[in-house]
């Protein structure tokens, strides 16, 4: 057997000399239930969009890689995830979103937690009538709260419970962006639609963090975002992606286009960004609009990817933009759509037993490494402290 420790250490060197990730974390069901445990639950994951949950009593069950969550918008207006799985004999709360008011009941034996998770009333646990039992302490009985952090309106989770905080995590990241911390309205129906494909979901951020594709698997793109119009972004250990110059923003025939965000410096005129913050998530920012893109791993050669777009005016005030904003949201589709070959052929390829990983075009593949090296420096932390 081939030894894994060796084949990372070659992963984590400088990128001239670096080997890609081995064939079997794309293929084997042991490394990806590790990748599971050591990069998904361990660090910052996103599972949903904020927006999915707008007024307080909202709720929707989530299921992350096997992990039944409730994604919650509380009396208070704060977005909240517990686990989806009642204190007393371990039932899935809730099985569809809905507005439960101020109430998540159990449908077995109605114990009811309130939308912080307490505990309130548990009936009949004492026999018929009552309502209490003196082995039965509410107080330690409230929801397990996973902790969560939103930002771009993706809710981002930590289900061990033991990463450093989010902010402290991206914190370069989020004043690299800082300029775009003002409100973004999502789109609408037609800013919302889902990819799936057959394909492990780190090849979808690899494909993302470059732009050396950009000629062959994108012409359109290419014909006005030229390869050398692309800048590299990569923060070792940290995230990594790629930027263009070039960016056009988008035109009605009668020359609209959509307003931008407020007070953005000169650098956002015509640049753009596309960003991967480790593990799953996918961000882009341009002058007028933002997407986010979740990462669901539902398997190691199964990805769906949900992709919400956002922008700086509110659609219902805006809504002469209604078809400007569909043909936004159609453009990306059909680039997103563009690289499914090439991520599917990939993971195809993954199952050629003699590649050793590949290697990494200095000039063009360093935000590539870079989350390549992240991915190994997961997989070989020991976090079971
Ligand atoms: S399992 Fe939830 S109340 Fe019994
Ligand atoms: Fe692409």
């Amino acid at each position: 057997m081939k030894d894994q420790t060796i084949e990372l250490s070659q992963v984590m060197q400088e990128v001239k000399n670096a080997r890609g990730l081995p064939n079997e974390h794309y293929t084997s069901q042991a490394t990806f239930d590790l990748e599971k445990r050591k990069v998904l639950f361990a660090n910052w994951s996103g599972i949903g969009f904020a927006k999915d949950v707008p007024n307080p009593g909202d709720v929707k069950p989530i299921t992350f890689l096997g992990m039944p969550l409730l994604l919650v918008r509380s009396p208070e207006g704060e977005v909240k995830v517990f686990q989806n799985t009642c204190r007393h004999r371990g039932m899935i709360l809730v099985d569809e979103p809905k507005n439960v008011k101020k109430v998540i009941r159990c449908p077995y034996h109605s114990w009811c937690y309130d939308l912080n998770g307490n505990l309130k009333t548990t009936p009949h646990v004492g026999g018929p009538g009552q309502n209490t039992h003196e082995n039965i302490c509410t107080e330690d009985l409230s929801l397990f709260t996973i902790r969560t952090f939103v930002w771009h309106d993706v809710v981002f989770v930590n289900i061990d419970g033991n990463a450093e905080p989010f902010d402290v995590i991206n914190k370069e990241l989020m004043e690299r962006w800082k300029e775009f911390a003002q409100p973004a309205y999502h789109g609408g129906e037609k800013s919302s639609f889902k990819l799936t494909v057959k394909t492990n979901w780190k090849l979808a951020v690899e494909n993302y963090c470059e732009s050396y594709h950009l000629p062959w698997v994108h012409p359109g793109l290419n014909s006005y975002s030229r390869l050398e119009d692309h800048y590299h972004i990569e923060e070792p250990n940290l995230y990594s992606g790629q930027g263009t110059l070039v960016y056009q923003q988008l035109e009605n025939k009668d020359g609209d286009n959509f307003p931008d965000f407020k007070e953005l410096s000169e650098h956002w005129d015509k640049g753009a960004e596309y960003i991967a913050v480790y593990p799953n998530v996918l961000l882009g920012a341009h002058r007028d609009h933002l997407f986010g893109i979740v990462l669901e791993p539902l398997a190691n050669d199964q990805t769906k990817e949900h992709i919400e777009l956002y922008y700086a005016e509110d659609p219902k005030l805006s809504t002469e933009r209604e078809n400007l904003r569909a043909e936004n949201a159609k453009l990306w589709k059909t680039v997103f759509e563009e690289d499914i070959f090439v991520v599917e052929g990939m993971q195809r390829g993954r199952h050629g037993e003699h590649f050793d990983g590949g290697r990494f075009s200095p000039a063009m593949d360093s935000p590539t490494h870079n989350f390549h090296h992240w991915v190994a420096t997961q997989m070989t932390t020991d976090s079971s402290n």
